[in-house]
Parts: structure tokens; sequence; C-alpha cells
């Protein structure tokens, strides 16, 4: 794993150098394999980096859009992260909707999961108990120290062989559809998108604890087999107290 981290005044800037390393890996892709394949994730702090996709004017016709998680809501819900996306990105950039593969998670939440997992296995053309190698995967981490949606206790921190699942997350009463450790470990590019103090623990936890994936589930990130990047403000990058 090659590992590197960017650490900017503003959450603004680290967004726009997040920006900056995807385009690269997306053109990188497009000219070695004539298409790219990405995944980005929710909350807020991506809302920067979409908008900085939005104006980047980049040619998005051979690059597919996964969603690395999604809350059980319908496009249009304020928590969705699809909804974020197209309103900050997709829609201003008009990406082309054949290339969008938002998680349908406004259906029951497993059925979300296996077709989305469906999904990703056509159009990796994956055999059997394969999993797809994704260019880039953008994630955010919880000050909790979960990312995707593999929050502290989740046992699928473990799961190295499916693709995506349903999860119930305890703390938020709440249920989601993730993508799973084995497609964020093979990744090309982990790029880590982390902003604001709340965030300084679990930097270090990441970056220094002993590790613990059920108490840590973004601990996973040390065993990428791409390259991982950091793009944190200086909120973030500074020392826990
Ligand atoms: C989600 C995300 C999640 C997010 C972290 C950080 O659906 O919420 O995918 O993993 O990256 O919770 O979220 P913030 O950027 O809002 O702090």
């Amino acid at each position: 794993m090659k590992f590197a981290s960017v650490i900017r005044s503003t959450p603004q800037e680290a967004a726009e150098a997040c920006g900056s390393h995807l385009l690269r890996i997306v053109q990188e892709a497009v000219e070695a394999r004539g298409a790219a394949n990405i995944a980005v994730s929710g909350g807020s702090t991506p809302k920067l980096l979409f908008e900085y996709l939005a104006a980047s004017g980049a040619d998005w016709s051979r690059v597919d859009l996964f969603w690395v998680d999604e809350r059980a809501v319908p496009p249009g819900d304020p928590q969705s992260n699809y909804t974020l996306a197209y309103d900050h990105w997709l829609q201003p950039a008009a990406y082309p909707a054949v290339r969008v593969h938002r998680i349908h998670a406004e259906l029951p939440v497993s059925e979300a999961a296996s077709r989305y997992a469906l999904e990703i296995r056509t159009h990796f053309d994956l055999p059997p108990g394969d999993l797809p190698v994704f260019d880039a995967i953008q994630l955010g981490l919880g000050a909790d120290a979960h990312t995707a949606s593999l929050f502290p206790g989740e046992a699928l921190v473990t799961d190295r062989e499916g693709i995506a699942a349903a999860v119930y997350v305890e703390k938020l009463m709440a249920a989601r559809v993730t993508l799973l450790p084995g497609v964020l470990l093979r990744a090309r590019n982990i790029l880590l998108l982390v902003a604001g103090a709340d965030k300084r623990q679990a930097v270090q936890a990441v970056f220094q604890d002993e590790e613990s994936l059920a108490e840590k589930p973004a601990q996973l990130v040390r065993h990428c087999q791409g390259s991982v990047t950091w793009f944190l403000d200086e909120e973030a990058a500074a020392p826990a107290r």
C-alpha cells in the first residue's frame, strides 16, 4: 500500500486537493483502460468536493459513478447521499445518467443491497466470488472512526468476500446499504476526505492506535492494496488533545 497525506488550511482547500487528485486518477484510468469506475461517500464533507468536480468541466462520459453507501431513504430526501451528489455535482455538471449507479435505497434495504451488488457484478463482469476493483473510492471518516456505513461494532467489518450489504446502525436507529471491506481494500486508490476538529481523535485512531477494527472500522484503510491518500484540513490534522 502506498500512503500519503495532504493537509490544507481549510475544508475547501482539502476538498479541492481531493478533487484534483480524483480527476488525475480518472484521466489515467480512461487513458489506460478506456473507462473509469469510482465510488463516493455522502454525509456533509463531500459537498465541497462535489462542487469542485461540478465546476471542473471534466468529461464524465467514460466515468461510471457508484456510491460507497446510502441511507435507507428515497432520492430527494435530505438524508440521501445520492441527492447530495445530484444537487451539487451531477445536475450542474449534466453527468450522463447512464453512468450513474445509485443505490435504490427506497427499496427494502436487503433488496436494495442485493440489487446493488448485482449491478456491480454485472457492470464489472465479475466471475462468481470475484470482487470489483474500483479506480478510486472516496471515503469519509466519522468522529467515531466509522467509514462507509461500517460503524463500531458492525460484524461485517471482517467480511472480505461480499460486495455490498444492508446494515442496521444502532446509534442512528437507521438502516443503510454499504460497500463491504473486501471492495474497499481492493481499490486502486482510496481517497479519504476529512475536515473538522471533531474528527481529530478518529484521525489519530486510524494513524496511531492499536488495531481494533471492531471499535475503529476505519482502521481498515491500513490494509488497502492500492494507494491511500488522506486529504485533511488543519483542524482535523491537528493533534487530538
Ligand atoms: C455517510 C457517509 C459516512 C461519512 C462519514 C463522515 O453516509 O454518512 O458515507 O461514512 O463519510 O459519516 O460524514 P461527514 O462528512 O458528514 O462528517
